[in-house]
């Protein structure tokens, strides 16, 4: 396998103020890498790095093998598409695909053939003399989306494409990009503050906060082995409950207070002997019967799912049932999935 992008090292100042620190990352050829993370984080400013449209303060960026650091973006060998799809209003969505090749002087049967052929994959073929105005957003992103993928660069660079779409044209625009990059087998490097679309489209996750890298790993292993509080609490809708709690290794168990009690096989081992912790458990981890005593606060029916919230000690936590379960507000017994539990030091907040 070769390596499509190689981050090291890198650093991103503005004026005094350090943006993004020691971040380093690779994917190889044909990965799905989601940056993900709040709003001023430095996602666009790391994908902009990567473009060569900011400069780096220190570090590398390899594209393909090559060390594309002091390269202008023109010559990096990527596409970009934004949040704003920067079409030329007073051209054909034709022209717009085929300016990039019209500029570098491609003769016109070839530029007619690869706008045809990308039109085609992007079902926008029936499009090719409407102007920007006369096209919904859906359609102008898959033009933005066709401008890009006519170059056929070694990497795709996305910045939030879908924010500017109604949620269902996000859900649907959502599945073209993710079976656009099963079929073309391309490198790609997708920015989105939206935990779901990082979920579901990523083959690698980078999760930052403050221009810090959280967590590097498949969708699979940021959601059910999250390494820090801030990653459990930041993937998943509704969140990982994190509730501090004390643990009791003789009896090997977790105590919420007020008499309510998870017993964890292994426990000790789990903790290392720690007597506080901050206990992670995913809201579809809890089911109806069991040793825990919770009395619901509120009750969401949303047709497929029940969302029950309780105290546990001193936290609000929440719990997704299945629609079908019939619920009231008294007292009940839960059970935990004690196997996807996850347990959190409590200062840290790192994984234990
Ligand atoms: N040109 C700039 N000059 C100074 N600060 C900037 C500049 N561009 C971005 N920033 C700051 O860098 C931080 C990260 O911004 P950005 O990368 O756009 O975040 P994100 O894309 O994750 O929302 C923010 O605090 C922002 O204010
Ligand atoms: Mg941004």
């Amino acid at each position: 396998m070769t390596t499509a992008l190689s981050i090291k090292s890198l650093f991103k100042s503005y004026g005094s103020v350090e943006i993004l620190k020691d971040i380093s990352v690779s994917i190889e050829k044909g990965e799905f890498l989601v940056l993900v993370g709040p709003s001023g984080c430095g996602k666009s400013t790391l994908l902009n790095c990567i473009a060569g449209l900011e400069d780096v303060t220190a570090g590398t960026i390899e594209i393909n093998g090559r060390d594309v650091t002091q390269i202008p973006p023109k010559d990096r060998d990527i596409a970009m598409v934004f949040q704003s799809y920067a079409l030329y209003p007073t051209m054909s969505v034709g022209e717009n695909i085929g300016f990039g090749m019209r500029i570098r002087h491609v003769p016109q049967t070839e530029i007619n053939q690869r706008t045809g052929d990308v039109a085609r994959l992007l079902q926008i073929d029936h499009l090719l003399d409407r102007r920007p105005s006369q096209l919904s957003g859906g359609q102008r992103q898959r033009v933005a989306m066709g401008r890009a993928l006519v170059r056929d660069p070694a990497l795709f660079l996305f910045d939030e494409p879908l924010s500017n779409l109604d949620a269902k044209l996000r859900v649907e625009m959502r599945g073209e990009i993710k079976k656009l990059h099963e079929t073309t087998g391309t490198s790609i490097v997708y920015v989105t503050h939206d935990q779901i679309e990082a979920m579901t489209l990523a083959t690698k996750i980078v999760v930052l906060k403050d221009g810090i890298v959280q967590q590097v790993g498949t969708p699979d292993e940021i959601y059910n082995s999250p390494q820090t509080t801030f990653v459990a609490d930041f993937m998943g809708s509704p969140p990982m409950n994190l509730i501090a709690a004390s643990t009791d290794p003789d009896s090997s168990a977790v105590k919420f207070g007020n008499d309510q009690v998870v017993h964890v096989p292994g426990l000790a081992d789990k903790v290392s002997a720690r007597s506080s912790i901050i206990v992670g458990i995913r809201p579809e981890d809890f089911s109806i019967g069991g040793e825990l005593k919770v009395t619901p606060i509120s009750l969401e029916h949303t047709g497929s799912d029940n969302f029950v919230s309780f105290k546990l000690g001193e936290t609000v936590a929440t719990a997704r049932l299945s629609g079908r379960a019939h619920l009231s507000h008294s007292e009940m017994g839960f059970s935990v999935d004690t196997s996807h539990m996850c347990f959190f030091d409590t200062q840290t907040g790192d994984r234990i």
